[in-house]
């Protein structure tokens, strides 16, 4: 009985650890959208919004080749070709499939 509250417990601070994580990461891609989407998206609610769930993976699916492609030719193709977008990109994913527009979920920006 001792031993099973424990096990249980310890696994509900591991679970908790983990979303603390994945929060972090949808944090980070928050802040990156608002410096480098909205300018020309609008706030983080409209721009998550743009897509479902299932399509802003695909969107970042191989590197995220789709959304570089629909900025080709956009004052923004130097950012999306460029080492920020590489190492903020998979933020950006996680915040906008987060608030993905069949989430459920509204960011507070
Ligand atoms: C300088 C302006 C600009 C910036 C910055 C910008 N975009 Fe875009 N974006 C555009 C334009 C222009 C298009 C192509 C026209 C369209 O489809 O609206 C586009 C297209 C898109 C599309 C595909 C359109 C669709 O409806 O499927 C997505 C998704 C997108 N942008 C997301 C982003 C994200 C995420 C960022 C930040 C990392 C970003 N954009 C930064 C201007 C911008």
């Amino acid at each position: 009985m001792k031993k099973s509250t424990s096990i249980l417990l310890s696994s509900l601070v591991a679970l908790g650890m983990l979303s603390t994580a994945a929060n972090a990461e949808v944090k980070k891609g928050q802040k990156a959208y608002l410096k480098q989407c909205k300018k020309c998206h609008g706030n983080g609610t409209k721009g998550a919004a743009m897509h479902t769930q299932d399509e802003w993976e695909e969107l970042f699916e191989d590197d995220a080749e789709m959304i570089i492609k629909a900025h080709e030719g956009d004052k923004s193709e130097k950012y999306f070709k460029g080492k920020k977008f590489k190492k903020y990109g998979p933020h950006i994913k996680d915040f906008l499939f987060e608030y993905g527009s069949d989430s459920g979920n509204v960011p507070s920006c």
